[in-house]
């Protein structure tokens, strides 16, 4: 894949999977764009020797602009990506979600950046009745995270058809896969079980674990996230979802890394949280379709992956 790219949020979990597979399809010229406030360093150890690290806020246009100089494909991953978080501390969230990706579009216009592929999120849809969800249904968010990350939805199409910079948002549903930090109460379920896992201790569910989720693995969000970079100029301005079409409860995934694990820890039980989703399942068709989306790991083969991950780096 030759050509100059830029990643925001390149030292973040998702972020530092793509530029990996970046570098690894060829990519020319690699930027990261990152301030470090959940992502780190050492994401980047293995390729720091290829990649320019720019330690900038988004909200800084000024270096922003100047770091998208030459570069003809944007991903946006920068953010603060909890919906718990949005809830407690509304104004960084906004501050970044909203006014950062603002700016990543108004720069990239005005460095001649060809494409932006956004990482939007499948929060937007809120509780369909219907599931799985497609991208023709209502949106209907439930927590300031999920209005910000569709926001940046609309802003995508917006500077597609009034200024001509191509865009694509792609709504990850929940991601999963090596690196996901799980040091923070903010930190993704997954990354907290298989934490708890190796360390023999409980995990502490919210609510009674049979919602449900489309976990994705991260393997597979870096393949769509680089098809949507490639795809033709006509897909300009959509939105895709960026699941994989399954749907695992939380009480199956704990059970599955026990079995994998030959241990039995039964999980706590605490209060469900405010603002999550009940039921969380893509519909691939349109990706299927316009971008060439083509999953290649199953829930289990994923979770095998990431696990070995954690227990070597321990
Ligand atoms: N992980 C998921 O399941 C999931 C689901 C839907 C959407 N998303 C979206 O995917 C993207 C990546 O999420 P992630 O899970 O890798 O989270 P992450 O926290 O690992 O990555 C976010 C990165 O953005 C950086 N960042 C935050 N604020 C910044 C700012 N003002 N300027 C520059 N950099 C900043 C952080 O330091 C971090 O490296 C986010 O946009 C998130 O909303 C993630």
């Amino acid at each position: 894949m030759s050509g100059n790219f830029l990643v925001t949020g390149g030292a973040g979990f998702i972020g530092s999977a793509l530029v990996r597979g970046l570098l690894r399809e060829g990519a020319g010229r690699v930027v990261v764009v990152d301030n470090l406030l959940s992502g780190h360093r050492r994401n980047l150890d293995e390729v720091s020797g290829s990649v320019e690290f720019h330690e900038t806020d988004i909200r800084d246009y000024e270096a922003l602009r100047a770091a998208m100089t030459g570069v003809e494909t944007v991903f946006h991953e920068a953010a603060i990506p909890s919906v718990p978080r949005s809830i407690r501390e509304t104004l960084p969230s906004h501050d970044v979600n909203i006014n950062g990706t603002f700016n990543v579009l108004r720069a990239a216009k005005d460095a001649g950046v060809r494409r932006v592929v956004y990482a939007a999120s499948s929060s937007a849809y809120g509780d369909t009745l219907v599931l799985p969800k497609v991208e023709t249904m209502q949106t209907s968010p439930k927590s300031p995270y999920a209005a910000q990350k569709l926001m940046g939805e609309y802003y995508m199409s917006v500077w597609a058809s009034c200024f001509g910079l191509e865009t694509v948002s792609l709504r990850y549903f929940n991601v999963f896969g090596p690196r996901q930090d799980p040091s923070s109460p903010y930190s993704g379920v997954l990354s907290l079980f298989m934490k708890a896992i190796l360390d023999r201790s409980c995990p502490t569910i919210f609510g009674d674990g049979e919602q449900s989720r489309d976990f994705t693995y991260v393997e597979d969000v870096v393949a769509l996230n680089l098809k949507a970079a490639q795809a033709p100029a006509s897909v300009s301005g959509r939105v895709f979802n960026g699941g994989n079409g399954g749907r695992i409860t939380l009480n199956q995934a704990w059970t599955l890394l026990q079995e994998i694990e030959g241990v039995h820890i039964p999980a706590n039980y605490g209060p469900p949280r405010e603002g999550d989703v009940r039921d969380s399942q893509a519909d691939t068709t349109q990706a299927v379709e316009y971008l060439g989306h083509a999953p290649q790991y199953s829930f289990e083969q994923g979770m095998r992956a990431t696990l070995e991950w954690y227990r070597a780096t321990r």
